[in-house]
């Protein structure tokens, strides 16, 4: 059955990932993005025309924190599930210009726990991320673990965003799922993360840096795994009747329709064996430059997927081998048009 979706973020990574696979599965959606400056714009502009090819697909431009324009915006969707992925991502920049974090994603996702308390959304979704369990020392991370140490303000303000939520479910009843996120990449992806920079700088004959001295590990989550994973997920609307026995992993609260997810496959890889990877998939070797772990970062994520596979049967699957060379073919194509359109 055809529904309509309200999703922010779609010239995003994540977001036009979603976007698109929502509309060829034959859904309405209506995408919300303020072509931010963060990272090249060029990027999303080229994922805003491959989202235009459908005519299922409504682009909105205008900032969160324009609460008339969101409104407005909701208001002729008439959505059935909002995800809300717009945001001040990136965990390093936050030590930079907090600001930023504050206003998209505070006042940015409070205003979309306003527009979805008015407009009596079936599910709202939001984006938060790996980054809220901080220096956590027990692994896999599970979402009943207690995250309230974040070591960087970008966690902060996700971690705020979720506690919000749920406030906002409990007093008026918006069924919610947060998604935590953990280190997504695949094609089309972010400029700003490992990848996208390993694969530039090696192409163009350049070092790469390696933070941590090569010892920190990551729970890498590929764009299609994740995006099958929401998408199973939107269809998981909380409530008492899909609750899961065990207390250990279930995080549908006893106060309101909220739940956390984590979203990533549960299998960590060191930052050295991902150099590797991508060393292997372009057949050169990098010109490693190792530095020391940077203010705020973490040592290791590692999400245990028990949650998300009990409530959709489903763990992401792909392999590091088959989403670098995904990523590889994609960059190899696209990086003329990146350098030179408007
Ligand atoms: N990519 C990852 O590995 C990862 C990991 C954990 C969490 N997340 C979260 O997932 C979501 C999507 O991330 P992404 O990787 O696609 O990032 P992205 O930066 O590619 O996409 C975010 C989009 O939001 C838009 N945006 C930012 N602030 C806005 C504002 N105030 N108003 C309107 N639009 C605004 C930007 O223009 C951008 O297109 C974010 O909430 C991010 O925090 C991502």
């Amino acid at each position: 059955m055809s529904m309509r979706y309200f999703i922010t973020g779609t010239a995003g990574f994540i977001g036009f990932h979603l976007a698109r696979r929502l509309l060829q599965d034959g859904h309405e959606v209506t995408g919300f993005d303020g072509m931010t400056h963060y990272y090249n714009i060029k990027l999303k502009h080229m994922r805003n025309a491959a989202l235009a090819q459908f005519p299922a697909f409504t682009p909105v431009t205008a900032m969160l924190e324009d609460r008339a324009a969101l409104e407005q915006a909701v208001t002729a969707a008439r959505p059935d599930v909002m995800i809300h992925l717009a945001a001040q991502a990136g965990v390093r920049y936050s030590n930079e210009n907090p600001e930023a974090y504050l206003n998209s994603n505070l006042i940015g996702s409070w205003n979309i726990l306003e527009i979805a308390r008015k407009s009596g959304v079936a599910h709202l979704m939001l984006a938060s991320t790996s980054s809220i369990y901080g220096a956590n020392p027990t692994v896999p991370f599970h979402e009943t673990d207690r995250a309230d140490e974040p070591l960087t303000f970008y966690a902060a303000t996700k971690k705020s965003m979720e506690l919000m939520a749920h406030s906002y479910a409990h007093l008026h009843k918006i069924p919610t799922t947060a998604f935590r996120f953990f280190t997504v990449y695949g094609p089309w992806g972010r400029p700003d993360m490992a990848l996208f920079k390993f694969v530039k700088n090696m192409l163009e004959g350049q070092p790469i840096e390696i933070y941590g001295e090569g010892k920190m590990s990551r729970d890498f989550t590929y764009i299609d795994d994740l995006v099958e994973a929401v998408v199973r997920l939107s269809a998981v609307v909380p409530g008492e009747s899909n609750r899961i026995a065990s207390e250990k992993v279930e995080t549908l609260s006893h106060q309101a329709p909220f739940r956390i997810v984590n979203i990533g496959g549960g299998q960590p890889i060191s930052l050295l064996d991902f150099v590797e990877t991508v060393e292997k998939a372009l057949g050169q070797p990098a010109r490693r430059v190792m530095l020391p772990m940077q203010q705020g970062d973490v040592p290791r994520t590692y999400a245990s997927p028990d949650l998300l596979r009990a409530l959709t049967g489903y763990t992401p699957e792909t392999s590091l081998e088959q989403g670098v060379a995904a990523f590889v073919e994609w960059y190899l194509e696209a990086r003329r048009e990146l350098d030179t359109a408007a």
